[in-house]
C-alpha cells in the first residue's frame, strides 16, 4: 500500500542536532516544515549509546505546539513512563524487547494519556505484535540497530513495513521507520505503507534553517 506523499509525516529526529543550542534546533526544523519532534532516548543499557531524559523535553515543550514523539530505547521502561508523560509527551514508543511484559508497559502508557507506540528492532519480527496490534496507534519499524545516528538502512524493513501495514488491517494506525532514512531510502518504506519517516543526518546537516527546509522538501519529493 503505497502511501501518498502529502499523508507523510516528516519527525526530525534531534539526535543528529547541535545540543548546545538544542531549543533553536527545534524551532528551525519546525519552521522549515517539520511535522513532529521526535525524541531519542536513550540508556547505555538497552543501547549502547546515552542521549538525554526528560528534563530536556520538559524544556523544549513550551517552544512548540508540535507533536513529540518519544522513541524510548531504555530497559526497563516502566518506571520512567510517568516522567515521559508528564515532560509533554504526544506519544510514548517503548520496544518490544525492553521488557518480558510488553502488553503491561502499553497498557500504562494508555492510562498516562498519551499516544501508544510500540518499536521493534531489525532482528525482531513483526508477528510479536500480533496480541497487541489493539493497543498501539504507530508500530515503529527500526531499520537500523538503535543507538546511533548516522547508520546505513537495513532494506529487509522495507518487507517488515508492509507486513506491519498488513497485520494493522483497517484500523488508523502510522507506520513510523526510523534510521537510515535517505532521499533513496524513504520512498522505499512509504510504498510498502509507512507513513511517519523519522530522519536524523539527513535533515540535521548543520547548515541552519534554510537548508533543513530544503532537506525536507527533497525527501518529500523523493516519495
Ligand atoms: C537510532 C535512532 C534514530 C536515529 C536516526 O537509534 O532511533 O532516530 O537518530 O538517525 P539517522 O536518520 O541519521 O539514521
Ligand atoms: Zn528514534
Amino acid at each position: 500500500m503505497k502511501i501518498k506523499s502529502e499523508n507523510v509525516i516528516i519527525a526530525p529526529s534531534i539526535l543528529a542536532a547541535d545540543f548546545s543550542k538544542i531549543g533553536q534546533e527545534v524551532t528551525d526544523v519546525l519552521e522549515a516544515g517539520a511535522d513532529w519532534v521526535h525524541l531519542d532516548v536513550m540508556d547505555g543499557h538497552f543501547v549502547p549509546n546515552i542521549s538525554f531524559g526528560p528534563v530536556i523535553i520538559e524544556k523544549l515543550r513550551p517552544l512548540t505546539k508540535a507533536f513529540f514523539d518519544t522513541h524510548l530505547m531504555i530497559s526497563p521502561c516502566d518506571p520512567y513512563l510517568e516522567a515521559f508523560a508528564k515532560a509533554g509527551s504526544d506519544m510514548i514508543t517503548i520496544h518490544a524487547e525492553a521488557g518480558a511484559h510488553m502488553h503491561r508497559s502499553l497498557q500504562a502508557i494508555k492510562t498516562l494519556g498519551t499516544k501508544v507506540g510500540v518499536a521493534i528492532n531489525p532482528g525482531t519480527p513483526v508477528s510479536v505484535l500480533e496480541n497487541v496490534i489493539d493497543m498501539v496507534d504507530m508500530i515503529l519499524i527500526m531499520s537500523v540497530n538503535p543507538g546511533f545516528g548516522g547508520q546505513k538502512f537495513i532494506p529487509e524493513a522495507a518487507t517488515k513495513v508492509g507486513q506491519a501495514r498488513a497485520l494493522a488491517g483497517d484500523r488508523q494506525i502510522h507506520i513510523q521507520v526510523d534510521g537510515g532514512i535517505t532521499l533513496e531510502t524513504a520512498p522505499l518504506v512509504t510504498h510498502q505503507g509507512a507513513d511517519v519517516l523519522v530522519a536524523g543526518s539527513a535533515i540535521y546537516d548543520g547548515k541552519g534553517k534554510d537548508s533543513y527546509a530544503k532537506n525536507i522538501a527533497a525527501i518529500k519529493s523523493a516519495l
